[in-house]
């Protein structure tokens, strides 16, 4: 039986792009139960809609706290389905409540390697602190923001000088080849979670796309 991923978004959605793809691929362990967004003008609905997957809008200034917002998302999860999520630039703080309920179900994907650089403008911190590797992680989620076992990595190297939108393309790219793995293997069973961190099977090969670093300038 393939697990049912809803796809939780803010805006233009190119993970949620790239999952669905992904999931689209015959033999994959999981297919699309929903995208839904905070954000009524998020780009990825649309898309979504195009491509056939119901996709909802779930407007957070209509409720009055976070906790009434996320039982109404919590019964949409539910109407679908729900198995697993993917949050996919997915830009609300989530109270414990519900990260409780969907413990060891939830994802989310930080485009830096955690626990280096978690938050908001994180390619712009990379550069000010002239890291000379960036990348991006997949993670289970956690109370706490970008944190939880981690499930994938991918290494890409900074080029000196280059200019923050560059950067974010470049991790982005890589981005979209990660998370579609990272779920492929949770939602093929393979991984557990022991003392919060997860465990990969003997025999399971995790292996994360590497842009190797580049060597700054002055350096051989
Ligand atoms: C990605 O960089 C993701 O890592 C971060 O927010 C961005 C979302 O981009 N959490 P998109 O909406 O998937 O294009």
């Amino acid at each position: 039986m393939k697990k049912r991923v809803a796809i939780l978004i803010s805006g233009r959605g190119s993970n949620m792009q790239s999952l669905i793809r992904a999931m689209q691929e015959p033999g994959f362990p999981a297919e699309p139960a929903v995208v839904i967004s905070n954000r009524p003008e998020a780009l990825g609905l649309s898309w979504a809609r195009d491509h056939g997957i119901p996709a909802v809008a779930i407007d957070h200034r209509s409720f009055g706290n976070r906790v009434a917002f996320e039982a109404r998302l919590h019964q949409a999860l539910l109407e679908h389905g729900t198995d697993l999520i993917c949050n996919a630039g997915f830009m609300r703080l989530l109270t414990g409540g519900f990260v409780d309920r969907w413990r060891d179900r939830q994802l989310n994907i930080h485009p830096s390697l955690l626990p280096a650089f978690p938050g908001l403008d994180t390619h712009q911190r990379v550069l000010d602190a002239g890291a000379l590797v960036t990348g991006c992680t997949v993670h289970f989620v956690r109370l706490e923001m970008d944190s939880g076992p981690i499930l994938a990595q991918a290494v890409v190297g900074v080029i000196p000088g280059e200019p923050v939108e560059h950067l974010a393309a470049r991790v982005l790219e890589v981005e979209h080849k990660l998370y579609p793995m990272a779920l492929k293997l949770v939602a093929s069973g393979a991984i557990s979670i022991v003392n919060d961190t997860a465990i990969f099977p003997a025999g399971v090969a995790v292996s994360a796309p590497v842009i190797l670093p580049i060597v700054p300038n002055g350096l051989s």
